[in-house]
């Protein structure tokens, strides 16, 4: 069900559906295997970080800000994945790059179990993760211009018309991230579906504070950074084109 959907009033567990925005994710099955639920269970704010709620259970009270530096204990450029699924190419990055923080904000428990997992058997000490609604994340949680750079890859498509509403990528998310990124910050966005790439590129292009990094355009060769996730080897199986897209912030 959508997790904006008005209905039956809702139940204690079931906040999210005081959302008056659509969202760009559904609610799905929150189980976990028993590794991932060992994982989970023994995690103790290690790699999750804990924060006060707000209208849903991924939704972050509006009026916490992370204190970055507090977070990591020490002050180091900031990298943040948007919708990072089971956690592959954050946790690679991480470990390729222990001189910078990364941020992984994911919705979907499982994902993010898998992603406790992986980190704590490479003993990553500079990847923290973050149950919440990026959007919220970055309209409240972030301080401003506090991120160096912001991944969005392979995004939902939703692909039917009357759902692109959903998408994570609209104009007003742009303003989002041009809130959270620092003055010459990266904006890296990666999908497999060309029209969703076009409105990637129409909305972002549209807002004079991000300049394409290589053309005019925006679009640029496969990023290196990003580790071939299960998610991606799926959408080359199917013979689709990916598209890299980066923007510096202004
Ligand atoms: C299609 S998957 C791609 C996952 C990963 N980036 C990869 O390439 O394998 C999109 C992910 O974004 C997450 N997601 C969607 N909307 C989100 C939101 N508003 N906030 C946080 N995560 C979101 C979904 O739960 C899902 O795991």
């Amino acid at each position: 069900m959508p997790e904006h959907a008005p209905a039956t009033p809702p139940r204690p567990d079931d906040l999210s559906r005081f959302r008056t925005q659509p969202v760009s994710f559904m609610r799905r099955s929150g189980r976990l295997n028993p590794r991932q639920q060992r994982a989970w269970d023994a995690d103790d704010g290690r790699y999750l970080l804990e924060v006060p709620r707000h209208i849903a259970r991924t939704s972050v009270d509006p009026a916490h800000v992370l204190d970055v530096a507090a977070t990591y204990g020490r002050s180091a450029p900031l990298v943040v994945e948007i919708g990072s699924g089971q956690g592959e190419a954050v946790v690679a990055a991480a470990a390729a790059a222990p001189e910078r923080d990364f941020l992984a904000v994911e919705v979907y428990t499982p994902g993010l179990a898998q992603t406790v997992l992986r980190a704590a058997q490479r003993d990553l000490g500079n990847l923290r993760l973050l149950q919440a609604n990026a959007a919220e994340v970055l309209a409240t949680t972030l301080p401003p211009a506090s991120v160096d750079e912001l991944w969005v890859f392979f995004p939902d498509p939703w692909h039917k018309a009357r759902h692109h509403k959903r998408r994570l990528v609209t104009p007003e998310f742009v303003g989002l991230a041009a809130r959270v990124l620092a003055p010459g910050g990266t904006w890296r966005l990666a999908t497999d579906w060309a029209h969703y790439a076009d409105q990637m590129r129409a909305v972002v292009e549209a807002d004079d504070r991000f300049a394409p990094v290589a053309r005019d355009d925006g679009v640029v060769a496969r990023f290196d950074g990003r580790v071939r996730t299960s998610f991606e080897n799926k959408a080359h199986d199917a013979g689709r084109t990916i598209t890299d897209l980066a923007y510096r912030r202004r």
